[in-house]
């Protein structure tokens, strides 16, 4: 028996302040999306700015349903957009915005969103640098998806042996 274990690292920043002025830019695109989300059923809007490799900024938020599964995260809108739109392009750097009026701690992506964001990462082979904020306050940043997916289920688990 062996015992392996796996760890991720990441960045606390106070505010905005500390980051460089292009992430700054990026949060600061994504609260500004927040006003967009859809999100009359849970009253939790989140927003996520995408930095592409082309230059463009993609800001995609979430968008809720009466039939509540057929909403979709924000980071799935922006990302299935920026797909569409620039398939050849790379995502650079992702910022996600959450939260109420009063919340001031990130929160981080869930597991659908983070599962499609790593499938992503592997075709690009380049890592997506992820920001983490809500409103205003703390920023968590992530120089790579794969911390948040230990264990993950890819497009390699799909092959069948020879
Ligand atoms: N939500 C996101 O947009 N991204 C996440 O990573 C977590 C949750 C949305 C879905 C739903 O519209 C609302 O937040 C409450 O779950």
């Amino acid at each position: 028996m062996k015992k392996k274990q796996l760890s991720f690292e990441y960045e606390v920043h106070d505010d905005i302040n500390s980051l460089s002025s292009s992430d700054a830019q990026l949060v600061e695109r994504a609260r500004l999306g927040l006003a967009n989300s859809y999100a009359p059923y849970s009253e939790f809007p989140v927003s996520c700015a995408l930095e592409l490799d082309n230059g463009e900024i993609v800001v995609g938020t979430n968008q809720e349903n009466a039939a509540y599964p057929s909403g979709l995260c924000a980071e799935r809108v922006a990302i299935f957009y920026a797909k569409s739109q620039f398939p050849q392009s790379s995502v650079l750097k992702m910022a996600i915005v959450t939260g109420h009026q009063e919340l001031d701690v990130p929160v981080a992506p869930c597991g659908a969103c983070r599962q499609v964001l790593l499938e992503y990462q592997v075709n690009q082979e380049n890592p997506m640098f992820l920001l983490l904020t809500a409103r205003k306050g703390t920023v968590y940043t992530l120089s790579d998806i794969r911390g948040l997916l230990p264990l993950h289920f890819s497009k390699e688990d799909l092959k069948k042996p020879l």
